[in-house]
């Protein structure tokens, strides 16, 4: 019998609540696909800060790296705002995703039927969306050098960052991409901002060297403001949206509120081996927390992805993402979901739903 050993991040603000959910689920998970979890929480973010005063303690992250794969929820609150850079919770993050080397972050946008009326979009745009946004995690405007602040000369204060690429950097995240594409539509769209940028353009020039590997896979491109206007215009023309770290922040926000709310996406962030990282989209909402208001579903689709990309457990995977669909097709919905002729629930309520459809 295979088993493994989970590192459970439950960070901040809502994190604990949609983590003990997640835990719950797995363990059923594992017992009906006989397979063994245990699991190893960690502080992380600012929940690591008030205890060891840095957002990510070396033995949190030696834990994330000798473990089979990593669970975060979610890190950040207002209280830690007004600290320098490095005593953020999200330095701790950054740290994460650069200690583990997880340099391909996978966005899926899937449309479940029994949400389309949660959409700000009509029907007609989003109905039988499914796309994934493939974002580089490790590289570009994040991490590049030089970045500070400074004095200058005529007594102000200056700002900066470098969005950088590598030739190397570029092909590494393509390739997962295309990789991706074939697997799915055959559809790849490359999204940079040629038309200014000398990055982006050296993007283009690598995924259009790359293309040649892959002739089954049709590629196109666009500018970063072309594609968050196609993103509402016609979502159904993407499969594969391949991006930079930045770009790809701010259109997987973008793309999940076509699926009706920010608490239905998962994510896998993953490096060339060892372990994954698996955490919903959405924050850590601390306007909501600890009120048994937070909707737990992407976090428990984070688990599913965990359990198909991570450890290769598809029957257990697609256990969960049933149970899901099964809850919201019954009208259980969160607040963030809610709609007429629904029964609105809280965080534990869904999850005990959950468990219930699971078994
Ligand atoms: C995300 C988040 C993070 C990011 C923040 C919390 C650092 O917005 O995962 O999309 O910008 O990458
Ligand atoms: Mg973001």
């Amino acid at each position: 019998m295979s088993s493994y050993r989970i590192t459970l991040l439950a960070g901040d603000g809502i994190g604990p609540e949609i983590t003990a959910v997640a835990q719950k689920l797995l363990e059923a998970v594992a017992q009906k696909h006989r397979f063994g979890i245990s699991f190893d929480p960690q502080p992380m973010g600012g929940a690591a800060i008030d205890v060891c005063g840095e957002p990510l303690p070396a033995s949190t992250l030696e834990a994330c790296r000798s473990s089979d794969a990593v669970l975060l929820a979610a890190i950040g609150g207002p209280q830690y705002d007004s600290q320098p850079r490095q005593k953020r919770p999200e330095s701790g993050l950054l740290a994460l995703r650069a200690g583990m080397e997880l340099f391909a972050n996978l966005r899926p946008v899937k449309i479940v039927p029994a949400l389309i009326g949660a959409s700000t979009l009509r029907e007609e745009v989003i109905s039988g969306v499914d796309l994934m946004v493939v974002r580089e995690l490790t590289g570009g405007i994040y991490f590049g050098q030089p970045k500070g602040r400074v004095k200058t000369d005529s007594g102000e204060e200056r700002g900066f960052n470098t969005m950088t690429y590598s030739s190397s950097e570029i092909d590494r995240i393509a390739r997962v991409a295309f990789d991706l594409a074939v697997g799915r539509q055959g559809r790849l769209c490359s999204v940079d901002k040629a038309n200014v940028l000398d990055v982006s353009q050296l993007w283009r020039e690598r995924v259009d060297a790359m293309a040649g590997d892959y002739p089954a896979v049709e590629v196109s491109h666009l500018y970063v403001d072309n594609a968050a206007m196609q993103l509402v215009r016609n979502p159904r023309q993407f499969d594969v949206l391949l991006t930079g770290n930045l770009f790809g922040d701010i259109l997987s926000d973008e793309a999940a509120m076509l699926t009706g709310s920010i608490g239905m996406l998962p994510s896998a962030s993953l490096g060339s081996d060892g372990p994954g990282l698996f955490e919903p989209v959405h924050g850590s909402a601390p306007d909501i927390a600890g009120q048994d208001k937070a909707n737990p579903l992407a976090m428990v689709l984070s688990a599913a992805m965990m359990l198909r990309v991570g450890l290769g457990q598809d029957a257990a995977a697609a256990s969960l993402e049933t149970a899901v669909e099964q809850v919201l097709a019954s009208g259980l919905r969160t607040g963030d979901l809610m709609a007429e002729g629904c029964t609105p629930v809280g965080c534990g309520a869904m999850g005990e739903a959950l468990l219930a459809a699971l078994n």
